[in-house]
């Protein structure tokens, strides 16, 4: 796994080059002729697929291959949560699957994380896999303070994505799926060699119809962010490939700032 953070440093034709690579397409779809469709549009724009639950389900493993077949790298978004073992077991599944990045719930604990890794990372050396970035959810952006404290949570959304940041990071999880308006926080508690994969981005311009915490590509870079999710705005475009690139250059204008945005975006967040 390569934790190179985006950065202003490096001339623009390797930051655009970069930036593709850490912009993942959602593939919300359920049908194998729009998974085909998607993926000879946006193999060369994008660097990830993002298969969720409905698509899994929809096509079962078989979809991950033939999206690998077609060009395209995986992530694999089920977010596990369970016991140790089960979950472990699943990621190592996941992991032969050839996928790149898989996700699981911190709620479900620091042993379950751990393991989940030790016993990829072990089965990854035996078997000379890829081992995908493991990556841990926090708190689900659809639940707020009131629905945390009927699950018994007192602790605010805020310090409590936090709080399971930090125990996915001691677990030795890869990174976190992240709101955008957590970036900040986060890049604070975790420091810089965590990733921080955010969806809930929207371009320039863009109509936020149901995103409503959001930030731009830029933002969500200088903020800190190191992968984008972007499903819809690419999904439901005219030109789907030109959709993505404009992704892929606002987030690389976001690193030709990145050193001094960081702080308007944290003053724009906190309006
Ligand atoms: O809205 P959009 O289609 O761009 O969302 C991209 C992906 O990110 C979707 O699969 C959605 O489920 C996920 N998402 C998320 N958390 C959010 C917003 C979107 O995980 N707050």
């Amino acid at each position: 796994m390569t934790t190179t953070r985006l950065s202003a440093r490096q001339p623009r034709v390797a930051q655009q080059r970069m930036a593709q690579q850490r912009l993942i397409f959602a593939l919300d779809v359920a049908s194998l002729a729009e998974v085909k469709e998607y993926v000879a549009l946006l193999k060369d724009e994008v660097g990830l697929f993002k298969v969720g639950k409905q698509l899994f389900l929809h096509g079962g493993p078989q979809v991950v291959r033939l999206i690998q077949q077609k060009g395209g790298h995986i992530f694999l978004d089920l977010k596990f949560h369970d016991i140790p073992r089960t979950v472990a077991n699943a990621g190592i599944e996941a992991a032969r699957l050839g996928v790149r990045m898989l996700n699981v719930h911190a709620a479900g604990g620091f042993e379950m994380m751990q393991q989940t890794m030790i016993e990829i990372n072990k089965v990854c050396k035996a078997e000379r896999l890829h081992r995908p970035t493991l990556l841990a959810v926090t708190v689900l952006t659809s639940l707020n303070k009131d629905d945390l404290k009927r699950t018994g949570v007192t602790a605010g959304v805020e310090q409590q994505v936090a709080r399971l940041a930090k125990l996915a990071q001691e677990a030795g999880m890869d990174g976190v799926v992240a709101s955008p308006l957590e970036i900040l926080r986060i890049r604070r508690e975790c420091g810089e060699r965590f990733f921080l994969v955010v969806p809930g981005v929207r371009s320039k311009g863009e109509v936020w119809d149901d995103q409503k915490r959001v930030l731009t590509p830029e933002e969500a870079i200088q903020a800190g962010a190191d992968y984008l999710v972007v499903g819809k705005p690419i999904r439901d475009a005219a030109d789907p490939r030109e959709a993505a690139r404009q992704v892929v250059r606002e987030m690389a204008d976001g690193l030709t700032r990145t050193q001094r945005g960081a702080a308007d975006v944290e003053r724009s967040a906190l309006v």
